[in-house]
């Protein structure tokens, strides 16, 4: 490891976390150069929703390369982003009676939201935006002000701008009256940018009601409605989008990490088409914004809602997991351990950071993978591949019960 110490900048984060060298990876094992197996409930923070490896993308991946298609080609037209296109359309758009165009911007999450931002702003004429207490949603600038966290915002090194901040479940009743009040303070908003779950700030579920109130609170402020599902879309939550059912409109969405399937990166926005027509060609570009292998494997991922099986396991095995936290969460009552999350999403908020730490700490000396997230990292986020055996899981479970056991034993 010394190549990475003396080399690699000393912004290097999840390596500090897990201090291994990996070499191969399968569905939700990762074995590093010693021939250990750790089990991934990390899933490279929700890119794996398929597994590491994944046979079926592997394949076609292989086939692809094999037969020279073309690997990179800026926004120009290909075969297989075709075949992407058509497959997003037909499998995920049209059941929902979505319209939405879909603009594939710079492969990384942060690029999706940055598009989304200026997009709004130029739909609206308006500048500021509203983003949410623990909200996150990268790391380049425009996104970084709608980031809530301090840490990653004093890195910005300039003022973060244009953003007005909501705390979570805050009645909205009273705050559209106040934006029409010229006196109030108040900027009115291009859009509201707003995670169905906040993943990194500690997997907060925000309830279906305050969601809507909220949509119809960015109608009456003539502000477009942004949903990040960037972490918890693609399947995560036992659906689709995370907010399939709760007739919530956006007006764009914006997904990267898991769409790219075999985490080959990519990442899309989908804007209502009255919205996306405000766009001149080649107004948000990114060189890598045509990556042929990310569509060839994210069609593939795409098979899996080809019918309800995945999602229906998504849904039993998240609620094992909810179940097993519970009883963990029961079994150490003192310590008021409070367990959040939908689907494969679920986490054990136990209130103390460093606790938390150490918890990470054991399990991966035990073999298991799991990363802390919310404030001062108290929140143990997890989120293995939707893909994961039975096994797997439950001996992944077991791990994190030994390890907190052990934790709270010697506090
Ligand atoms: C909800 C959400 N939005 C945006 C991002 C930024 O994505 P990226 O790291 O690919 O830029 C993340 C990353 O964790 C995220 O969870």
């Amino acid at each position: 490891m010394d190549v990475f110490e003396q080399w690699e900048s000393e912004v290097r984060g999840y390596c500090r976390t897990f201090p291994t060298v990996f070499k191969k990876a399968s569905n939700a094992r990762q074995i590093d150069e010693a021939g250990r197996s750790y089990i991934d409930f990390f899933a490279g923070a929700g890119v794996l929703n398929f597994g590491h490896n994944n046979p079926r993308m592997k394949q076609a991946l292989i086939d692809f390369i094999n037969a020279d298609g073309v690997a990179h080609s800026l926004d120009m037209f290909t075969d297989v982003k075709r075949a992407f296109i058509q497959a997003f359309a037909e499998l995920i758009l049209k059941p929902r009676g979505m319209t939405h165009k879909m603009q594939f911007t710079g492969p990384t999450g942060t690029n999706a939201v940055e598009a989304a931002l200026k997009l709004a702003r130029r739909v609206t004429g308006r500048r500021s935006v509203l983003a949410f207490s623990h909200g996150f949603h990268g790391m380049t600038l425009g996104s970084l002000a709608c980031t809530a966290n301090e840490y990653f915002r004093n890195a910005a090194g300039v003022p973060l701008e244009h953003v007005q901040r909501l705390s979570l479940e805050q009645p909205l009743d009273t705050l559209a009256a106040e934006m029409a009040d010229s006196s109030s303070g108040y900027e009115k908003p291009a859009a509201i940018l707003v995670e169905v779950i906040q993943a990194e700030g500690g997997v907060n579920v925000l309830s279906e009601d305050w969601l809507k109130a909220l949509r119809a609170f960015a109608r009456q402020v003539g502000a477009l409605f942004i949903i990040d599902d960037i972490q918890v879309g693609c399947g995560r939550t036992g659906s689709y989008f995370s907010f399939d059912g709760m007739d919530l409109d956006p007006d764009i969405v914006c997904l990267a990490k898991g769409i790219g399937g075999f985490g080959t990166p990519l990442a899309m926005n989908l804007a209502k088409p009255e919205h996306d027509r405000h766009w001149s060609p080649g107004e948000h570009t990114g060189t890598f914004r045509g990556q042929g292998l990310s569509f060839v494997a994210g069609r593939e991922a795409l098979r899996y809602f080809e019918d309800e099986t995945l999602m229906a396991e998504v849904r039993r095995k998240g609620a094992f997991m909810a179940e097993k936290l519970n009883d963990i969460a029961r079994a150490h009552s003192g310590q008021n351990f409070e367990v959040r999350g939908r689907g494969m999403i679920q986490a054990l908020d136990t209130h103390d950071g460093a606790f938390a730490k150490t918890v990470v700490s054991q399990c991966f000396d035990n073999g298991l993978l799991i990363g802390g997230c919310g404030t001062a990292g108290r929140v143990l986020k997890l989120m293995p591949p939707l893909t994961i055996p039975d096994d797997d899981l439950e001996k992944g479970l077991g791990i994190l019960e030994n390890a907190l056991r052990s934790v709270v034993t010697a506090a």
